[in-house]
């Protein structure tokens, strides 16, 4: 029989980010380290979730590599799906046994920015990511070291690279037992970033082109979207053959490097930039066409800069739109990616390139950054 006292669902495993910055290849200089921490229980508002899978994003690797600088030691993972095993004080409206996606920044509902309809990163959920703390403040994660107990930081509210995690309510969205752990994992992040992207901040037409420029799990995330919504041409552009082929799988009309894209002189009125790199940045706006929109959605080094021509955006009336969380409003938009994909429109299976077991979340690290996987998921 299950054992399923508290002192058990007390006591998880986890990838815990010792130091940032390690050598490559990071399956040798092992930055996360498994190991057994200790989890309080939800607090008010709160709730234990038992994790199912977790994917690998780029962001994960920016806090492991130093270009996003985040407190340590902090259990990393942020796009994450599990069962609900306990309810905090005040919990009202989710069940025991429920599916949730949890979701990287958590919207506290009252502040200004939460007023935007998605537009603005809640104020709250931004100040509390940034401490590593949960929304309501403080932290759920411990560790015992050899002076004793020490605590550790929480990832973007999820801090899903374990087998359970304690997290705001506010940080999650139920779904369906028919969406998958693994598909539900990544409407956390890669769908509802990358398709948020072009369902709240480019908003085609029917007809509209849309390229796409990175094409890792946010970028393949926002061409899938796209080639959903628009009868135009969908272009995925990416350094990587195997990315420009699985787009052409995925129904991209056209797959190209950067530089063949340039050299076409080609253009469209919407161009979502899903990189993370400053040249990726001035290659999407290079082929955003007149009076059309460049999304920028990937999260460079913070010292990192771009070169692009004022003159091109004034005289042809351009625009640059930054977005977080693909401007989502995720209890409104995850249902939306649920409903195209269950009426077959978003493979969302194709997004898993791999399945891992956590042991190897440092060769998948490695993996990411070679450019050879779109998403990995880890499953519990
Ligand atoms: N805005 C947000 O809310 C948000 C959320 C999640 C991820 N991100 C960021 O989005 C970016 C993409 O994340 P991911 O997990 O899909 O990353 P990824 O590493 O899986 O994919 C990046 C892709 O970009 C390609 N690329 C790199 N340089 C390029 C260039 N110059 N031209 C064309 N393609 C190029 C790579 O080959 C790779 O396929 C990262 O910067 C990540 O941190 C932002
Ligand atoms: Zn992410
Ligand atoms: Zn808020």
């Amino acid at each position: 029989m299950k054992n399923t006292t508290t002192a058990d669902t007390r006591t998880i495993r986890g990838a815990v980010l010792e130091t940032t910055g390690a050598a490559r290849p990071f399956a040798g200089s092992t930055p996360l380290r498994i190991q057994e921490l200790t989890l309080a229980s939800p607090g008010p508002g709160e709730i234990r979730v038992r994790v199912e899978a977790a994917g690998v994003c780029h962001s994960d690797l920016s806090v492991v590599d130093g270009n996003r600088v985040r407190p340590v030691p902090m259990l990393l993972g942020h796009e994450a799906a599990g069962i609900v095993e306990e309810l905090g004080d005040g919990v009202d409206d989710l069940a025991l046994g429920q599916r949730v996606v949890m979701v990287f920044l958590p919207r506290c509902g009252e502040c200004a920015e939460c007023a935007t309809d998605g537009r603005l990163p809640c104020s709250a959920g931004s100040a509390s990511n940034n401490a590593g703390e949960l929304l309501g403040g403080g932290r759920r994660l411990s560790r015992t070291t050899a002076d004793g107990t020490e605590p550790v930081h929480h990832h973007l509210g999820v801090s899903g690279f374990a087998t359970a995690a304690v997290v705001d309510r506010r940080s999650v969205v139920p779904v369906d037992d028919d969406v998958p752990p693994g598909i539900a994992a990544v409407l956390g992040c890669a769908v509802l970033t990358g398709g948020g992207a072009v369902l709240n901040a480019a908003r085609p037409g029917a007809q509209d082109d849309v390229f796409v420029v990175g094409l890792g799990g946010v970028g393949m995330a926002a061409l899938m979207v796209a080639r959903a919504l628009t009868s135009g041409r969908v272009i995925g552009i990416d350094q990587q053959a195997e990315k420009l082929e699985l787009a052409l799988e995925l129904g991209a009309d056209e797959a190209l490097t950067p530089e063949q894209a340039v050299e076409h002189g080609i253009s469209a009125p919407f161009v979502i930039e899903a990189a993370g790199h400053p040249v990726a940045f001035e290659t999407a706006v290079e082929l955003t066409g007149p009076g059309g929109t460049t999304v920028t959605v990937g999260l460079p080094a913070p010292d990192a800069l771009s070169r692009i021509s004022p003159l091109g955006l004034t005289a042809q009336a351009r625009s640059i739109i930054g977005c977080y969380l693909g401007s989502a409003v995720p209890s409104r938009d995850i249902p939306r990616f649920i409903a195209l994909w269950r009426a077959g429109k978003l493979p969302l299976e194709r997004l898993i390139t791999r399945r891992i077991r956590l042991e190897e979340v440092n060769g998948a690290m490695d993996e990411l950054a070679a450019g050879r996987a779109v998403r990995q998921v880890i499953e519990f």
